[in-house]
């Protein structure tokens, strides 16, 4: 496995790649988990080559975030990426992906807009950028990200679309504990007791999914069964719960037959996590 950290060097080792060789990408800020390598298997099955970019991204934090305290730990990372066959990481330092003077920012609208994109002003610009610009640097035929954060997903599928970037994006299904719990990174942050509460974002999820089963399709009833159950949590805070159409992400207020998007954002002590779930009717 080689690691580089400047874009000269990922560049020389793609050309030595040679033009026939394929190359998927698994975009990470570290801190890597089962989550993570689930999106690393993936791309390992379906290209020659694999690379995982490593860099947590100062521009999709603001001000009142976690960037400083993010949790990284390379040497665990590097040594889970090598058990898993990756041929290249690229760590870049902040100064390579933002040079002194770097001024051009991409900035996707509509499906930005709600949810998450309305909590964290600025993120999915942040996001946006750092991820056209990976994607400039590793030129991969494809790239791997987590339904875990279903709005990037949307708002990369846009962005690639609209700007009709040459690469295929992957959707690889939440990789969740024993108890329900969305993986994540931040997930390190909460206290035994905290983590024991945590699965109510999963139990929400799965109580509304249970009654759209049962033929419930009233948005706003789907949305009162989640904070039930949250609420019956004293250390979940609730952010937000969303039903959305789950292809242009609005708000739902009338039952429709289109895929819909469950999702929500719970602070559990400090600690903000974020999960959702897909529901259509051809899932039935
Ligand atoms: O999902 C993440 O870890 C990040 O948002 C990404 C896609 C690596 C961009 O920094």
């Amino acid at each position: 496995m080689q690691v580089v950290t400047t874009i000269s060097e990922f560049r020389a080792i793609h050309h030595a790649f040679g033009h026939e060789t394929t190359l998927g990408l698994v975009p990470t800020m570290g801190y890597l988990h089962e989550g993570h390598l689930a999106l690393v298997q993936r791309a390992r099955t379906e290209n020659d080559r694999v690379a995982v970019s490593i860099f947590v991204n100062p521009t999709q934090f603001n001000a009142n975030e976690d960037f400083n305290s993010y949790p990284r730990d390379q040497e665990h990372d590097l040594a889970l990426l090598q058990r898993a066959n990756v041929d290249v990481v690229f760590m870049p330092a902040v100064s390579e992906i933002y040079p002194e003077g770097f001024q051009t920012y991409v900035e996707v609208t509509g499906v930005s807009q709600g949810l998450e994109g309305e909590r964290r002003p600025g993120h999915f610009r942040g996001v946006a950028t750092v991820v056209t610009k990976l994607f400039n640097i590793i030129a991969p035929e494809r790239a791997y990200f987590g339904q875990k954060d279903a709005q990037q997903v949307a708002v990369i599928k846009r962005m690639v679309s609209d700007l009709a970037l040459a690469v295929e994006i992957v959707v690889v299904p939440t990789i969740r504990a024993e108890d329900g719990l969305a993986l994540s990174s931040r997930n390190s942050y909460l206290t035994p007791d905290q983590r024991a509460a945590a699965p109510v974002l999963f139990r929400a999820l799965e109580a509304a999914q249970q009654q759209y089963t049962m033929g419930v399709r009233d948005p706003e009833l789907l949305r009162r069964t989640m904070l039930a159950v949250l609420n019956r949590e004293p250390q979940a805070q609730v952010d937000y719960v969303s039903v959305a159409n789950a292809a242009t992400l609005v708000e739902l207020n009338v039952p429709t037959d289109q895929a819909l998007l469950l999702s929500l954002a719970v602070r559990i002590g400090k600690t903000r996590l974020i999960d959702n779930l897909i529901l259509s009717t051809s899932k039935k």
